[in-house]
């Protein structure tokens, strides 16, 4: 028999990870996705073919893999509810919801639950996103292998054995498109002031970092080793590396990942004690 996927919540990472799954020749009959919206309902089933239905506990029973993706803020109640049919169908349970701890999930639907806890990031909706996965001792290995495939859907995954390290995560590939995202901006504005017109500047900025990610991906090297291979004595991205370790590069990051860190083992205490 062929292994049902639900979705609890059609809303962006659903509908991303559903795409991808279907990229990957899933068939669309294996999946059903559940929300309260009927045109969200409707959207997802004429743009992937796959099921879709109003009731959450009538999709849990069809489950063997249940994906909870809902906002973390609706989560306890959401899954609450559903603790009953969890108990009777027995599905692996694979949460995406930022910040929520799998011992809240656990109390919330029952000890012997099988359930990973993942952080995917937002690269996710265009198919290039960052997921970590955290895996509770009730889960087999059969089971990680499916969660594995499914997060890989959308991007690259990686497993962490401590679940405290998902705050390091949050900080780090949780956040980290935003980051990259006021590096572009930062570079931007300087090409632009330095007289670029503002088309040029946004392009040559994107374009180059796509194209530094895309090298730093197919290479072999570490990214140390790649810059200095474009850095040559006495020349212009010398000078401009000077520049910026002189600011502080190193040390601001790594204040700035411990402060998002610091600020998501406190949003997840919030999440579990609500
Ligand atoms: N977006 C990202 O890039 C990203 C990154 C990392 C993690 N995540 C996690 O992914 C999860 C989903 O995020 P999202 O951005 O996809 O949010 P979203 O677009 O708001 O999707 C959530 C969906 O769940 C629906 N919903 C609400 N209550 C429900 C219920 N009782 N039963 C079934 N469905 C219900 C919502 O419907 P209504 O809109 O009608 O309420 C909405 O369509 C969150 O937990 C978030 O932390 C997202």
């Amino acid at each position: 028999m062929t292994t049902q996927i639900v979705f609890i919540g059609a809303g962006n990472m659903a509908s991303a990870l559903i795409g991808g799954l279907i990229a990957d020749g899933v068939a669309p009959e294996r999946i059903t996705a559940t929300d309260p919206s009927s045109s969200q309902r409707e959207a997802l089933q004429a743009a992937t073919g796959v099921r879709t239905q109003e009731d959450n506990a009538t999709a849990v029973a069809q489950a063997d893999i249940l994906v909870l993706a809902v906002k973390p803020q609706v989560l306890r109640v959401v899954a609450s509810q559903l603790a009953d049919p969890i108990r009777v169908q027995q599905p692996l349970v694979i949460s995406i919801a930022a910040g929520v701890r799998s011992d809240s999930l656990r109390e919330w639907l029952g000890d012997q639950v099988a359930i990973v806890r993942t952080m995917p990031n937002t690269p996710a909706l265009v198919q290039s996103g960052a997921t970590v996965l955290y895996a509770t001792p009730q889960v087999s290995e059969a089971q990680r292998e499916q969660a594995e495939s499914l997060m890989r859907a959308v991007g690259l995954t990686q497993w962490v054995n401590e679940e405290t390290l998902m705050d390091s995560v949050t900080a780090l590939s949780g956040s980290g498109p935003a980051y990259l995202f006021l590096v572009m901006e930062a570079l931007e504005a300087a090409g632009r002031e330095l007289g670029l017109p503002a088309e040029t500047a946004h392009l040559l900025t994107l374009q180059t970092a796509f194209g530094a990610a895309r090298m730093a991906l197919e290479s072999t090297e570490p990214p140390e080793v790649l810059r200095a291979q474009v850095t040559s004595p006495g020349g212009t991205t010398e000078k401009a590396i000077g520049t910026l370790e002189d600011g502080g590069i190193h040390a601001l990051f790594r204040q700035a990942l411990t402060a998002a860190r610091d600020r998501s083992i406190e949003l997840s205490a919030d999440l579990g004690a609500r």
